[in-house]
């Protein structure tokens, strides 16, 4: 029987995560892995760990040659990819949890795993607990991989819940969420969606061979988003949900893109709530598959971190599949989106740039439409995001262009235009 490798841990950061994985190795002592030392910034803090444990000079972990393992949960991004790189160019094998940075490197880190042919693992960067990555890149076949629909912030999905659910406030559920470990060290990362992005930038990469930049992707959070909408929502059955989307259109490009969107109350996402996660998968002859698990905190996240760990004992390496060998695929910006827009005055809306509007509530003072637009009327503009107005997409929001036309000339004999 081959023997399981001796795994000798590095650990950079002993925050929400950092301890969590600490914990959690004590309780698993079947794994044969310890943590040699911790690198920490800030030695004044008080720790449940023994002093000898900690150090500050990043150069202990980096340069200890009985150290084969580098873990990094530490918050900078900029100092994370230093010390990943290093790492891997020390010929240490590497478990990240740093999303921003992942999603903000992805080139560098997919040459420097080619060129080390070193492990660089980070399960846990997205939907923490959920097995995500390590099920797209396995499992799924790009050809059959239709569409995926997901919710990847516990934060937000924690604040929705909170205010919509049990009445708080907006400012009181941020609170709780950062609390009880949810939220970044800067909750605008959460709220205003750039977390999310992050991890749909990774994503997309695993499950299309997509190789982008969060700039790249059209999102928001739910800053935006107001009561009135949320009453809306009920009327129609609906929930609200931070939801990142991608979906294969017909020409097999894959339109994409993170956006609070309203969820039907019998689809899976919508049983999705407070810091939980989840992900829809839609592909060819399984139709619809639901992974759902506890998307941020201390455990959970520490869960995957583990998970990660416990493959290196057998090497495990992604690769890429999607990327390397099939054709990966294009993001693209040419289609169209049905859209909710809630806003206080018709002046801030422009009108003309909807292919066409099928609701309008104009009488209330707060006011809303249901329309569709080209995804270039949002990307890159600012309306939608200013003066009180809030956007929010439809149940099925995505329009492929070869479908336009033929929906346009029903929706306006349905008005009686036509
Ligand atoms: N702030 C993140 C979230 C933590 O709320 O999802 C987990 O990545």
């Amino acid at each position: 029987m081959e023997t399981h490798k001796q795994l000798t841990i590095g650990l950079f950061g002993f925050g929400v995560v950092g301890e969590g994985l600490y914990k959690v190795l004590k309780q698993t002592p079947s794994l044969k892995a310890s943590i040699k030392k911790v690198c920490i910034k800030h030695p004044d803090k008080k720790r449940d760990a023994p002093a000898s444990l900690f150090t500050t000079q990043k150069e202990d972990i980096l340069q200890d040659p009985e150290i084969n393992v580098v873990v990094e949960v530490i918050d900078d991004a900029n100092a994370a990819f230093q010390i990943v790189s290093t790492a891997l160019l020390n010929g240490k094998a590497v478990v990240s949890a740093s999303k921003k940075m992942i999603a903000e490197h992805l080139p560098e880190l997919l040459s420097l795993q080619q060129e080390t042919g070193q492990s660089f693992l980070y399960e846990s960067s997205a939907c923490a607990s959920i097995p995500v990555i390590r099920n797209l890149e396995e499992y799924y076949d790009n050809d059959l991989l239709h569409s995926i629909r997901a919710i990847v912030n516990g934060s937000t999905n924690f604040i929705l819940t909170k205010m919509f659910e049990d009445k708080l406030d907006f400012q009181s559920a941020l609170l709780l969420a950062q609390q009880l470990g949810f939220a970044e060290s800067n909750p605008k990362l959460d709220v205003e969606g750039y977390d999310a992005v992050n991890k749909w930038t990774i994503l997309l990469n695993h499950a299309y061979g997509i190789v982008s930049h969060p700039d790249e992707i059209l999102f928001t959070g739910i800053q935006q988003v107001q009561l009135s909408d949320a009453l809306v929502a009920k009327e129609k059955h609906w929930d609200i949900k931070l939801i990142a989307q991608a979906k294969k259109l017909n020409n097999g490009q894959v339109a994409a893109f993170v956006l609070p969107q309203f969820v039907k109350h019998d689809e899976p996402l919508s049983f999705v709530k407070n810091e939980y996660n989840g992900v829809v998968i839609e592909s060819g002859f399984a139709d619809k598959q639901f992974f759902y698990g506890k998307g941020a905190g201390s455990f959970p996240t520490a869960s995957a971190v583990l998970s990660d760990i416990a493959a290196l004992r057998y090497n495990y390496k992604y690769e890429y599949k999607k990327l390397y060998h099939h054709k990966p695929h294009d993001l693209t910006n040419d289609y169209y989106l049905k859209v909710y827009v809630s806003f206080d005055d018709w002046s801030y809306i422009p009108r003309e740039e909807f292919e066409w509007i099928e609701e309008w509530h104009a009488e209330a003072e707060r006011k809303y439409l249901i329309g569709v637009l080209h995804y270039s009327k949002l990307a890159g503009q600012n309306w939608w995001k200013e003066n009180n107005t809030s956007l929010i997409l439809t149940t099925d929001p995505i329009i492929d262009n070869l479908d336009i036309i033929k929906l346009k000339k029903k929706s306006l004999e349905l008005a009686g235009i036509a």
